[in-house]
């Protein structure tokens, strides 16, 4: 196996900064590099502030704090670089500005240097043909916060040798992560799976069935989930949130299953951003309303089973395309989302036949595609 010692990390945003403390944790050598000499300098100041807290908390020593923070050396330049064995790239989600990057780097280091991006909507096979030798390119997704999320996925491009997904894997395993494989298609795992806990969770309070509170609460009292879609989109960012659904919408070539909600987009265009705003579905601010859930039992149990057979269906299509293994995608949507349970095995636990005919009534009522049940849903409810 290839010994990946020296790390490049191109991007000291909150994801660079946190896959450099991982790698650095690992006792590699990691040079970062960010066009923005304040945002690095500021990186790193976060940095510190947060080992000294896991100090407070007996989490690491002084000496692993230390030793964290003097194995990543700042770089002024991509030449600094030269000697990587890995160069992760985690700078701004724009396709033009990374394969730019991409372009200079490929001219710098050895041709068995790999690189890889962090990206998260990007298809990997575009950013790797503008490679001369794209067969050393792959997607490393960390979630953030990136040292916190166990879960990284990665995507080999279409041009990816196979070896490198092998040894990529070991890597991770190696900087405690579990990582998981998927196709480099729209939203790899997560953001593709997770997509139904968001949208038909707008889409039950448009439909006037639910307000924000009583959905969260039929998730998290019902479903075990640990926040509420309308909480957790608070917490993302209704303007991320948004911008990740409608890449993946456009990416599907509009495919209605995946189509955004008018009130998200209106939440974002408001600035009601979540919790960084301090309005978004809730208010975060000084006059916080206590507003108190429907405590309707058939009412929470409609929209829990409602929200629950559509992630189901979504993990079961994920599985029919192969865009990853089965146990890939229970381990990414609990170690990436925190979902209580993996989603096939839910959808077991209830059997297939009651998913597919919840399925069946919700597309009887709406004639919509975006209730078409999965054909490996269908098929297994009837073995
Ligand atoms: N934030 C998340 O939740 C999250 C999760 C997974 C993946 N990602 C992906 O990781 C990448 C980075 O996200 P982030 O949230 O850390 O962004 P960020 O905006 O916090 O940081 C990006 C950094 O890159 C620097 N930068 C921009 N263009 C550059 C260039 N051409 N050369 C060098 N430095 C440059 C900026 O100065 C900034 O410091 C994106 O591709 C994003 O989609 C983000």
């Amino acid at each position: 196996m290839k010994s990946f010692k020296n790390v490049g990390i191109i991007g000291a945003g909150s994801m660079g900064i946190g896959i450099a403390q991982i790698a650095s944790n690992s006792n590699c050598n990691v040079f970062i590099f960010d066009q923005n000499k304040s945002a690095l300098q500021q990186a790193l100041k976060k940095l510190e502030k947060v080992l000294i807290r896991l100090i407070e908390k007996g989490k690491i020593s002084t000496i692993k704090k230390d030793s964290i923070l003097s194995n990543i050396k700042i770089v002024e330049s991509l030449e600094s670089m030269k000697d990587s064995d890995l160069i992760i790239e985690a700078i701004v989600e724009n396709s033009a500005a990374k394969k730019e990057i991409f372009c200079q780097i490929e001219s710098i280091v050895s041709n068995d240097c790999v690189l890889a991006t962090n990206t998260s909507s990007i298809s990997i096979t575009s950013l790797a043909s503008c490679l001369k030798n794209p067969i050393r390119f792959i997607g490393i997704h960390f979630f953030n916060p990136a040292p916190i999320m166990p879960l990284v996925e990665i995507i080999p491009a279409l041009q990816t040798n196979s070896n490198l997904v092998k040894e990529i894997h070991q890597l991770l395993l190696n900087w405690n992560k579990k990582p998981v494989v998927a196709k480099d298609t729209p939203g790899f795992i997560v953001n593709r799976i997770a997509r139904p806990f968001y949208s038909e969770a707008l889409r039950i309070y448009e439909e006037q069935i639910a307000d924000f509170k009583t959905i969260d609460f039929a998730m998290k009292h019902i479903g075990g989930f640990r926040m509420g879609p309308f909480e957790l989109m608070d917490f993302i960012g209704n303007d991320v949130n948004y911008a990740v659904t409608e890449s993946v919408f456009k990416a599907f070539y509009y495919d209605p299953r995946y189509k955004p909600s008018f009130t998200q987009k209106q939440y974002a265009d408001a600035g009601w951003h979540g919790r960084k705003s301090s309005k978004g579905y809730y208010d975060y601010g000084d006059n916080i309303e206590l507003i108190l859930p429907s405590k309707d039992e058939r009412l929470l149990e409609e929209i829990f089973e409602r929200i629950l057979v559509m992630l189901i269906n979504e993990a079961m299509d994920a599985l029919y395309l192969g865009i990853a293994s089965e146990q890939d995608i229970e381990l990414a949507m609990t170690k990436g989302v925190n979902y209580p349970k993996g989603l096939i095995k839910w959808g077991k636990e209830k059997s297939f036949s009651w998913v597919v005919g919840k399925m069946d009534t919700l597309y009887g009522l709406y004639h919509e595609d975006r209730y078409r049940c999965s054909p490996l849903l269908r098929k297994k409810a009837i073995l």
